[in-house]
Order: C-alpha cells, then structure tokens, then sequence
C-alpha cells in the first residue's frame, strides 16, 4: 500500500459553484459520496431537479442493468454531447436505435480479434521507446503527451486500418479544442439556454467539430475508394444495415461514429496509461515489481498475445490505476418517468449520475481509498468485492464496447514501456486534474524518463525497422 498526499488531487469544494463546474466539477459532486450511497446536490434553479449520485453498487446495478431499460443518458449530458456528435450516433442513441449499431460493431471486439492486435500495441509502444532511447535521457517529458500520440498510432492502425489515415497532430489539436468547450455546453444545458448560446472557446469548438467531421468523412471516402473489405471497425460500420429496418448509416452518422471510436478509443487509454506512468514513479517499489514480471515473462521480446494474460501483476496495477484516476469520471442517466432507485424516490427531470471518481475513492467499498496498492486486485480479492463497485468501463448493456480492447493495449504499452525505461517525478510537480468529458492531467504529466536495460532487452540485435530480433 503506497501512500502519497498528491494522490488526492483536490478536496470537494465547501460550496459547489458555477466557476467550479467548469473548471473542475468533481469539485462540486458532495462530500457524501464520499462515504455514502446516495447524495444529491441541488438543480441551478430553485424549481429545479435535484442531480442524484450513486455511489452504491446495489444501486447502481439497478439503473445500470436490472431496470436499464427505465433509464436514457441524462439529458443535460446527451445535450452537450450532442455539439460534438451525431444524435442517432452510437454513443448517444437510444432503443432499437443503438442496438443495432452496438451490434453491427461488435464482431471487432470479440476476444479472438482483439489479441491479433497486440502486436500493433506493441510495435506502437516501441516507436515510442525509440524517440525516448534516441533522446539524451533523464530529462522530463510529458508522458500524457506521448501515451495520447502513442494510443492515436494505435487507432489509426488498429481501427482504421492505415497508420497514415489520419492527420495526427491536426485531429489531436481540433480534438482539444471541441471538448474544451463540453463543460460550458453541460452548464448552459443546465440552465434550459439554447444551443447557440456563445461561451468562452465557443466559435473555436464549432470550428474544431468541423474539422473533425470533415477528417472522418475523409477517412471513411478513402475507404470506399479503396474497395477493401476489410472487418475491422471501420470495415464493418461500412456495410452495417439494421436487421429490422435495412437501414444504413447516413455518411453523418458514420462520421459520427468513426469519430467516436478514434476519440474514445485512444483519449481515454491515453490518460489511463499517463496517471499508470505517474503512480509508477511515485511508488518504484511496484514500478520494479512489474519490471521483474514483465521481464520474467517476455525476456527481450515484444509482448505477444500470449504475453498478456499472464501479466498478472501488471494488470493489477492498471486495475488500480483506473481505479484512482478513472479516464471517464462519470457516467449519466436520466429516468423516463418519475420512478424510485432502492428506496429513493427519484423525479424523471433528475440527472443520475454514476458517480465513478467518488464511487471507487469511496470508504464504505475501499480500505485507504486515496493509497495506491495494486494487491486490491488479487484475484481473490476482487471476486470478493460487489461487481459494481468498480466501474471504470460502466457496466450493463451500454458498458465500454472497448473495454478489452483497452486492457490490453494498456497492459502491452506499460509492459513494453517499463522494461526498457525508469519513470521518477519531477520535483516540486504536483499534478491537478482538468475533468472535462474525460480525466485530463491539467498542462500535462512531465515525467522523467531513463532508459535502462531490463533482461539485456537494449543490448538484443534489432531489425531495421527497429524491433527486436529474437535467436
Ligand atoms: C481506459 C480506456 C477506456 C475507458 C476508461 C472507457 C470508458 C467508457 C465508459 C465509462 C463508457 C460508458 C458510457 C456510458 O454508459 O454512458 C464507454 C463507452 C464507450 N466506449 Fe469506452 N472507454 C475506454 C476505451 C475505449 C476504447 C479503446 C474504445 C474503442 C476502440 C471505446 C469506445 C467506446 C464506445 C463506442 C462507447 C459507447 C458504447 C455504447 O454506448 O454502446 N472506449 N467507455
């Protein structure tokens, strides 16, 4: 159990306020979810709904899948979602609506499919470790800077089919600019004010979903020009058609979803592998623990499909990590009609928040919620913990369609990563969060980066290419 004061990155606000909503509204979320099931805080206006936070697994199991059908995604939220996205698109539909996209997608994320695709994970990882080995060493980088560059490669090649699919760096700076302005949309949705109501960084959000837009569309022509056939997520999206209807995608909504996967696909393993990294170098104890794993299992190879499971150790630590700096803070709902949650009466007009970040840093579920300790996911520890207590991917029928996906790339990236490098802090840097759809660090995570030489890996012949050859 590894404990650290910067693990606890902000205390609640003693008065929630709109200033916080923006710039961080976990600041706002009560106290009580903290230690609690159920807490509320009151709706902007007087008349208003309260928004509820669940923080009890019992009852988030049953918004989430035993009565899922009674919830939708909170209004306020899907309202905000909606300046970024396609409302018939994947993440936002509802009903017959979404199941057949999730359906039509799905074959890409089947357990088979997923593990040929770690070696892309991990010939990704290694383009990263050559520009750290090829940099002079010891000096800070930002890790959450490469992990999003490093988890793009990925998407490109894993979902896209082509390395070169994208403009990286363009989709990445528009990708900035259009969730910058997702807390002022929640806040303005909030407060029943029209769509087209200009905040701070408005203009430049509209202008970045364009762009965005206009990418996808570019991604999706190439494609059809090309005439593949290819299965993989943007292959299928292509020749999805409804089952019940014969409907396919309209060219927005597939641009919609292509760009759901590239944002969600690599933002959020991203930010989960940068707060991995930071943990690590502030606990080296369990850094070496899973250098000494991943050693013990791969020697100097690339990490293999078969690799991957029995990174035990490993996995515990992403597990843990996802627990203390989940990417994607919360998940919404909102009840169809007025309705109860166990024993609490609940209005129809109420966001419901899943309220994950509170949820897993909460005292009744976890002994020392704020202390780093990878063990809490020793097998037999986590089958005897509530299913629901941990819920960094949601849970239910609407659960993370990528979530194996990510472990895996997660897990391959940091195996490949701290073998060949030793991650310390900066000192005096003490990291804040900047929540917004996802669980950015604020102004990034600069880690010091030294390469080392773990199972003789560095001194092994390599290609030309620069992977490791095996004898
Ligand atoms: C650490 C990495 C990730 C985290 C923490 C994460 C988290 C989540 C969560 C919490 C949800 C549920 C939202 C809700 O119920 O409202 C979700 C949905 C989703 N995620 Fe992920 N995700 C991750 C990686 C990925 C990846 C790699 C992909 C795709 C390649 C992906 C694609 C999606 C999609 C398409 C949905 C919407 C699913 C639906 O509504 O049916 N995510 N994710």
């Amino acid at each position: 159990m590894f404990r650290d004061p910067d693990f606890t990155p902000f205390q609640p606000a003693e008065r929630p306020s709109y200033a916080t909503a923006v710039r961080n509204y976990l600041q706002n979320w009560p106290p009580a979810s903290y230690r609690e099931g159920f807490s509320t805080l009151p709706g902007v206006w007087k008349s208003s709904a309260p928004t509820v936070f669940l923080t009890d697994p019992e009852l988030i199991q049953e918004v989430l899948v035993d009565r899922a059908e009674h919830f939708t995604r909170a209004r306020i939220s899907a309202r905000a979602f909606s300046a970024l996205m396609d409302p018939a698109s994947l993440f936002l539909a509802e009903g017959a609506d979404w199941r057949w996209q999730r359906r039509a997608a799905a074959p890409a994320f089947r357990h088979e499919t997923l593990l040929a695709l770690v070696p892309i994970f991990a010939e990704c990882a290694e383009a990263q470790a050559r520009e750290w080995r090829s940099a002079a060493g010891g000096e800070a980088v930002d890790v959450h800077e490469a992990m999003t560059r490093t988890t793009l490669a990925v998407i490109c090649q894993a979902v896209l089919g082509d390395p070169a699919a994208l403009d990286r760096e363009a989709f990445l700076a528009s990708l900035t600019a259009a969730f910058g302005g997702f807390s002022w949309q929640a806040l303005i949705a909030a407060f029943g004010l029209p769509r087209w109501t200009p905040h701070p960084g408005y203009f430049e959000m509209r202008a970045a979903v364009a762009r965005l837009n206009a990418e996808a569309a570019k991604v999706i022509a190439a494609r059809r020009a090309a005439g593949s056939t290819r299965r993989d997520v943007l292959g299928l999206l292509l020749s999805a058609r409804d089952p019940e209807t014969g409907r396919v995608m309209t060219d927005r909504e597939l641009a919609s979803n292509l760009f759901t996967f590239i944002a969600a696909g690599h933002e959020t393993a991203a930010i989960g592998l940068a707060w991995t990294l930071w943990l690590l170098a502030k606990d080296q104890a369990t850094q070496e623990r899973v250098r000494e794993e991943v050693v013990r299992i791969a020697g100097a190879r690339d990490i293999g499909p078969e690799d991957v499971d029995a990174l035990v150790f490993t996995r515990q630590v992403v597990q843990e990590s996802l627990r203390l700096f989940p990417p994607a803070p919360t998940v919404t709902r909102q009840a169809k009609e007025d309705t109860r949650i166990g024993p609490h009466p609940i209005s129809r007009k109420s966001s419901v928040f899943v309220a994950i970040w509170s949820l897993h840093r909460n005292e009744r579920l976890w002994d020392e919620p704020a202390a780093f300790d990878p063990d809490r996911f020793a097998p037999e520890k986590a089958k005897a913990r509530h299913r629901f207590a941990y819920l960094p991917f949601g849970g239910g029928p609407r659960v993370c369609i990528g979530m194996s996906f990510a472990m895996l790339e997660i897990t391959t990236i940091l195996a490949t990563l701290a073998r060949d490098f030793r991650f310390t802090t900066v000192p005096g840097f003490r990291p804040e969060v900047a929540p917004n759809i996802t669980l950015r660090p604020k102004g990034g995570l600069p880690l010091r980066v030294e390469r080392i030489s773990a199972g003789g890996r560095d001194a092994a012949p390599r290609d030309q290419a620069g992977a490791t050859t095996i004898h």
